[in-house]
């Protein structure tokens, strides 16, 4: 065992990489681990570095931290190497910031991982005696609805038959852009544009019909639904963080999150409810055809209130994610047109004259991949994902982490981290092309990895690869004139920092 942290010394050293953290962290493991009975080195959590608990709060609550969690991300590692721990009251939290530590944590995690407490959440539910969805269940009722979701979910053949849905909603998110254009092509506040699309294209897989948030004037209970996903996404930091009892004294914030999700219920219910009605008429004479996904649950064992829950949180899941993805990669394609020509010429020459790309063609464009692959490293949606391994200790990089830690994966540092990807700032696409820079498999990994990995993925990748496709074909994007550089900020999800405004030039 001590031979292999010398040697992983040795080649920190002679990479020469500034490895500087990792360097002085594999130092201190290789000085003070003790040997056990049997030749490995365990160490406990009170060996573990960190910030101290004032020095914690202070970063979190007086410097505006929680905007800023995944710039803390990448101080801690800085500051204490790959594996922190952070203690807030009796509760302690260990960080860890290395892809092949990452692999460690992720390759323990046993059957039926638990993601993380994400205690408000489940709060509000248990007080408005909701049940549970795919992101907010556990154990055996997640593994149920898991496995009935991922078979329409998750393969390839189930998922290249949404794409005529969305490539409808491709459409009119083109129509809107147009329409919402100034004179010069400059449309203002793209990610707002951007939620509509999510929402719409969640919708439609999972409805099979439109819910008209493309259409000119959008309807007012979609604006409330989109208003509460935000509002709520705000909150749930500072409801996670705040202890119960303060919410009797200061009852704002968690009464706000609770009306949030009561609009966001309210919005699922009422959708699946007219769907259901509109099937039941149908049934008699023609039998409901099509694959939707709401129809599909509901005809399961799932008690409604399941169903209910688990569309509330898809809907969720779908609009943000795709938002903000959507909206970093025009930014960036904007801001690098060289890249972007070489986009759209591989998109051309695919399409060999057709104007509407199908599923099918998506495999044969690389580049495409490398740019979504890029965007999401620099701006992973999930900049820090979590696990808490309930049913047992496990080692992690020596250390012995008791069973029912939350542990932090910081995503966020490892994908900007200049040991993992040289100039980890900039905004390469082709690094996922070359053969000669391969990285770490949990380098990167926006949608997790595993069995509780993103059940979205395949939808989302097809729902953006289709988007921004069309984008191109039809438009040159450009930045704007008077735009500032955009920065990313944390809102539990990682999201732009400012408004983003681009230009649509007609081709
Ligand atoms: C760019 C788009 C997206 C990204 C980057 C993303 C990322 C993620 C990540 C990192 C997780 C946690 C995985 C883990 O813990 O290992 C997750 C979970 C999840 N995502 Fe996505 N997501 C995206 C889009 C979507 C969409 C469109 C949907 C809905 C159709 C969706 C539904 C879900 C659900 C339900 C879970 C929980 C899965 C479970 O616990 O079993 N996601 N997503």
């Amino acid at each position: 065992m001590i031979s292999v942290r010398r040697m992983l010394q040795q080649a920190l050293r002679v990479s020469g990489r500034s490895a500087f953290p990792l360097l002085k962290w594999a130092e201190k493991w290789a000085e003070g681990a003790a040997a056990g009975p049997d030749g490995t080195t365990v160490r406990s959590l009170d060996d573990m570095p960190g910030p101290s608990v004032l020095g914690f709060a202070w970063d979190l609550f007086a410097r505006r931290g929680l905007s800023k969690l995944h710039q803390l991300q990448v101080g801690a590692l800085q500051r204490y190497g790959p594996m922190w721990k952070a203690s807030f009251g009796p509760i302690t939290t260990v960080h860890v910031a290395h892809p092949a530590l990452i692999e460690q944590v992720l390759r323990q995690e046993g059957q039926r991982p638990m993601r993380s407490d994400l205690s408000s959440w489940k709060d509000y539910r248990k007080l408005r005696g909701q049940h549970y969805g795919l992101l907010t269940s556990e154990g055996e009722e997640w593994q149920e609805v898991r496995s009935l979701l991922a078979k329409h979910m998750l393969r390839p053949k189930a998922v290249e038959a949404y794409d005529q849905t969305l490539n409808g909603v491709v459409s009119d998110l083109i129509a809107k852009l147009r329409l919402r254009r100034h004179p010069e092509g400059l449309v203002t506040d793209i990610a707002r544009e951007f939620y509509y699309f999510g929402l719409e294209g969640i919708s439609s897989v999972l409805f099979e019909s439109r819910i008209g948030c493309l259409e000119p004037v959008v309807p007012k209970e979609t604006e409330l639904f989109i208003e509460s996903i935000n509002t709520m996404f705000v909150k749930t930091l500072l409801t996670m963080v705040m202890p119960k009892w303060l919410h009797w004294l200061f009852p704002k914030p968690w009464d706000i999150f609770c009306q949030c999700w009561d609009n966001m219920f309210e919005f699922a219910k009422g959708h699946i409810d007219q769907r259901l009605r509109e099937a039941a008429k149908k049934s008699n004479c023609e039998k409901v055809k099509g694959h939707y996904l709401a129809y599909f649950l509901a005809q399961t064992d799932l008690p409604m209130k399941t169903v209910y829950s688990n569309i509330t949180e898809l809907l969720l899941a779908g609009v943000d994610t795709i938002s903000g993805t959507m909206s970093w990669s025009l930014y960036e394609l904007s801001r690098h047109p060289a890249v972007q020509a070489s986009l759209r010429d591989e998109v051309l020459s695919v399409l060999e004259g057709r104007k509407v790309p199908q599923a099918a063609d998506v495999a044969r464009m690389p580049l495409m991949k490398a740019v979504v692959k890029e965007v999401l490293r620099l701006y992973p949606v999930i900049p820090a994902n979590a696990r808490v391994i309930t049913e047992r200790d496990i080692q992690v990089g020596g250390y012995l982490i008791p069973k029912n830690t939350l542990i932090t994966l910081c995503h966020f540092a490892t994908s900007r981290d200049p040991t993992v990807f040289p100039n980890p700032n900039e905004f390469l696409p082709r690094r996922w092309l070359t053969k000669d820079q391969s990285h770490h498999p949990y380098a990167s990994v926006p949608f997790g990895v595993g069995k509780r990995s993103c059940i979205g993925r395949r939808i989302a990748e097809l729902e953006l690869y289709l988007a921004i496709a069309r984008i191109l074909i039809e438009f040159d994007v450009r930045p704007d004139p008077k735009g500032v550089s955009v920065k990313p900020m944390t809102r539990t999800l990682l999201v732009p920092e400012n408004v983003i405004n681009l230009q649509f030039v007609e081709r």
